[in-house]
């Protein structure tokens, strides 16, 4: 199911993605944050996801421009989230083989784009090391508001760690229930030795048992009873 299907039928995640997206916008105004990285400690802990979603979320504010970019070369997923291939991928991009502006790929969304990996077999970890991803990075800053990255884990690879200091703040997402407290701060410890600028933390997974959700729940059977919100349909390009 897409972002933009799932924000549709799923009352309780379109809220806890909203209050994220809300606070997401007003700390990059805030910070003048425009590059936002999301990794984690492990793999699997919701990552992409969450920002295909958050991305989505994000996109449904017309006067917005937003760039979801996939950096996980290694297993790319936001091509699933979103249904699209690339034709010119980052990788093509970062090696001089094409330009950065061929390698942007439309969504339903119209102020929505997305930037994929693409490329096999070349090195991810050199490939993001590169001076062009800085490069690239500033051609984008350009023409969007915000970039959201979807990045490796921070544990398994390098990969992660050469972008650091080419972004603007960093997001870390856990998994409740998965992710050990010598874990999260070995990921911290991480960014802060990159001189990352730390925005947040996302905790996933959460049990909807917590008290606030019994409201949530309440809401969420008043909205049953409405017609569809957005409408992915009108907002096709
Ligand atoms: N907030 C959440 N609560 C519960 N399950 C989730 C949540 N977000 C994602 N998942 C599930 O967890 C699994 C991993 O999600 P996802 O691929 O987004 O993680 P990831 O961090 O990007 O993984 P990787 O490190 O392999 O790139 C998927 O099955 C997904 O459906
Ligand atoms: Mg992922």
């Amino acid at each position: 199911m897409k972002p933009l299907e799932k924000l549709n039928t799923d009352w309780l995640l379109a809220t806890e993605i909203h209050k994220l997206e809300a606070r997401l916008w007003r700390k990059a105004e805030l910070e003048k944050v425009q590059t936002i990285l999301i990794t984690s400690a492990n793999r699997g802990e919701g990552k992409s996801t969450t920002v295909a979603l958050l991305a989505t979320a994000l996109a449904l504010h017309p006067d917005r421009r937003i760039l979801a970019v996939d950096l996980d070369f290694r297993e790319p997923q936001l091509s699933v989230h979103f249904g699209r291939v690339a034709v010119h991928g980052l990788g093509a991009v970062l090696l001089g083989e094409c330009s950065p502006e061929s390698a942007l790929i439309k969504t339903d969304l119209p102020n929505l784009d997305l930037i994929l990996p693409a490329e096999q077999g070349e090195d991810p970890g050199l490939l993001l090391r590169s001076r062009e991803l800085a490069a690239t990075l500033e051609f984008y800053r350009k023409g969007y508001d915000l970039i959201l990255m979807d990045a490796p884990a921070l544990g398994p690879v390098a990969d992660t760690s050469a972008v650091l200091p080419f972004v603007d703040g960093v997001v870390l997402m856990t998994m409740a229930g998965k992710t050990t407290k010598p874990q999260l701060k070995r990921a911290r410890e991480i960014c802060l030795g990159m001189e990352a600028n730390i925005l947040g933390l996302i905790v996933g997974n959460m049990q909807e048992s917590e008290s606030e959700y019994a409201d949530a729940e309440y809401y969420a059977n008043y909205r049953r009873t409405k017609p569809g919100r957005y409408d992915g349909n009108k907002s096709q390009p």
